[in-house]
């Protein structure tokens, strides 16, 4: 597939880790120019790290340190990244987390906000914060990691994080509504359990007993990679998905719920 994603600029919030992580090598090893935005320091071994990984990969990355929840972070960050390549193409809206489930009945204020600050609002943000750049441009291609969690109904989901990630899903669509006369093609993929973030820790502390339990009711029976979600996100952003918009893709090795 000829993605033509060289001399494309890109952002991917949250790409110090896991599927973001992925998401920004494999667009800079298809030729783009990737600024990732994270919470990590300049300095710290993850940034030193990913720099290396990218230079293996013949592509130079740039990294910021900033907190996708926050406008006053986000709004000068993407200005910088687009004044500093005259441009920005691609969206990466990945940054996210999800936590342990919690009763309604116990479920605070404050936890409702921060996971919908971190899990919806963040892709508000970041979205606003580079459709001028694209608007004017007359193209672009924003990409929302969505969840299985906002997909179906599952026990091991947190009912605001499966709430945000079920408004992604809205928010993708009328976005692409508002955005295709533009140019600009809004898509979403819904993960399932992919080997990273909390799935990480929860398959090393399963025993052997367990873990089979947590892949069999996956059709492929495996959990999924990180690079399976990347794959995804550099075919939306390449000329092969030119008339999908408002679409969330399931990646998730056949199961559909959570
Ligand atoms: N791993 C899974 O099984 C799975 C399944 C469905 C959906 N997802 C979604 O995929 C996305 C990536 O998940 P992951 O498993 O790779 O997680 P991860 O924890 O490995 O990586 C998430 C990254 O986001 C960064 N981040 C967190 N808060 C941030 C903030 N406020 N500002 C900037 N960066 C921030 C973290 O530092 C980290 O680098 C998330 O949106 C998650 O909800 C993951």
């Amino acid at each position: 597939m000829n993605t033509e994603l060289g001399g494309k600029v890109a952002i991917v919030t949250g790409g110090l880790h896991g599927i973001g992580k992925a998401a920004a090598l494999a667009l800079a090893a298809e030729g783009a120019e990737v600024a990732v935005f994270d919470l990590a320091p300049q300095e710290s071994g993850e940034v030193r790290e990913l720099r290396q990984q990218s230079a293996a990969r013949g592509a130079e990355m740039t990294y910021r340190t900033v907190d996708v929840t926050r406008w006053d972070e986000v709004a000068p960050a993407v200005r910088a990244a687009g004044e500093r390549c005259g441009r920005i193409d691609v969206l990466v809206n990945n940054a996210g987390k999800g936590r342990e489930p919690t009763a309604l009945e116990d479920l605070a204020e404050a936890e409702w906000d921060a996971l919908l600050d971190l899990n919806l609002k963040a892709a508000y943000f970041c979205s606003r914060a580079v459709i001028r750049f694209m608007q004017q441009q007359r193209s672009g291609r924003i990409v929302n990691i969505s969840s299985i969690a906002g997909r179906g109904m599952g026990e091991r989901a947190h009912l605001a994080y499966a709430s945000a990630k079920a408004g992604i899903i809205g928010f993708t669509r009328q976005l692409a509504s508002e955005a295709g006369p533009y140019g600009i093609n809004v898509n979403a993929v819904a993960p399932g359990a992919i080997m990273s973030g909390r799935i990480v820790q929860r398959w090393q502390e399963r025993t052997p007993d367990e873990r089979r339990r947590m892949v069999d009711p996956i059709p492929l029976k495996r959990i999924g990679t990180p690079e399976d979600i990347a794959g995804v996100v550099v075919f939306l952003c390449s000329p092969a998905a030119s008339y999908v918009t408002g679409a969330t893709i399931d990646v998730n090795g056949g199961r559909y719920y959570g």
